[in-house]
């Protein structure tokens, strides 16, 4: 493994205005890095910039457009940076069916797509940066993910389908940074003590019940689960290990248990599609020469010809 043993000199943080993602910019200034603070809500994202001597920027994850200003602002003003935490997100809960198309197109855009986004705009630099022989910097990019990504729950469906998606596209992208020197590692933590869970969209829900489980929720867990300072450090400890996939808490780790057992093989296998494993199949392929299959094969091809359809309609029939 290789991981970033050395103090990241620039981190970016999204969501950086309040819990795990302020608690992520306090750790990261803690170790002597500069933090860029990005909300939506800029008062928010200046007052945690206050907290660390770091910088404020607002921003919609949601927005494609606003992710590559960003990306370029970051880059003038500050440098390709060394860590990237897609860390903003947001909570829906409620009965599957109570779900409108907005409802999914809002949750998607922001939870899935913003951190899409980030890995895009910013995995760029940080390839662009390692093909730079004079560089000795490695870059990270961080996701936030979910221990609801593989805790399949009635009670918020679209939450951890988004989630499942987020811990998939950073173990995909993984694979194929690793040839840039880029290391990716999605955290998955349990439940931790956060405004997420009043700020949570509840549908299907009149306001003041929303409001009354939202408040319930922050209370029971503002109780009993621990603060975003516990991510805080294990998004620490993922960067400099290069940690591909963290669960947080012990109900995370319980949940990620069966998971965890085949997901060694399933990173080796995330990895064929490569120019040289492509290549080294095509050999073995040569090698072992015509299938027996091959009639077969070339009697859908006659079809083709003669019904002059695709390939792919002909066998899907
Ligand atoms: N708190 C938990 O129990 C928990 C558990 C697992 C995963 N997570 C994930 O951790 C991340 C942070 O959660 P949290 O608990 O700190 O939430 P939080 O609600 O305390 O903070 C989220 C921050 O993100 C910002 N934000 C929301 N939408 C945004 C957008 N479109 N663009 C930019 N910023 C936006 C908010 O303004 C806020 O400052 C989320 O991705 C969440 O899904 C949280």
């Amino acid at each position: 493994m290789a991981g970033l043993r050395n103090v990241p000199e620039l981190v970016v943080i999204t969501g950086a205005g309040a819990g795990i993602g302020r608690a992520t910019a306090v750790a990261f200034a803690e170790l002597g890095s500069r933090v860029v603070c990005a909300d939506i809500d800029l008062a928010a994202a200046g007052e945690t910039a206050a907290l660390v001597g770091g910088v404020a920027r607002q921003l919609d994850v949601a927005d494609a457009d606003a992710w590559e200003h960003f990306g370029a602002w970051v880059r003038a003003e500050c440098g390709v940076p060394d860590v990237v935490v897609n860390n903003a997100g947001i909570g829906m809960g409620g009965p599957f069916l109570e779900h409108t198309a907005q409802d999914w197109r809002r949750i998607v855009d922001v939870n899935l797509l913003g951190v899409v986004h980030g890995c895009r705009v910013f995995g760029r630099q940080l390839a662009e940066r390692n093909r730079d022989p004079a560089s000795a910097r490695r870059g990270h990019l961080v996701n936030l993910a979910s221990a609801a990504a593989f805790t399949p729950s009635r009670g918020l469906p679209a939450y951890v389908a988004t989630k499942a998606a987020v811990l998939m596209l950073s173990e995909a992208l993984r694979a194929e940074m690793a040839e840039h020197d880029v290391g990716v590692s999605a955290i998955c933590p349990g439940f931790i003590a956060t405004d997420i869970y009043s700020a949570t969209t509840w549908v299907g829900e009149a306001g003041a019940a929303a409001l009354h489980r939202g408040a319930a929720l922050t209370g029971l867990f503002g109780r009993f689960a621990p603060g975003p300072d516990l991510v805080a450090r294990r998004i620490v400890l993922a960067v400099r290990w290069d940690v591909p996939v963290l669960p947080v808490t012990v109900g995370a780790w319980l949940a990620y248990g069966t998971y965890h057992l085949t997901t060694p093989l399933m990173r080796l296998a995330a990895r064929v599609g490569d120019e040289q494993t492509m290549r080294w199949l095509d050999g073995l392929a040569r090698r072992l020469g015509d299938p027996p299959a091959n009639a077969a094969v070339r009697v859908v091809s006659e079809k083709t010809r003669q019904n002059g359809v695709t390939h792919a309609q002909v066998v899907a029939r």
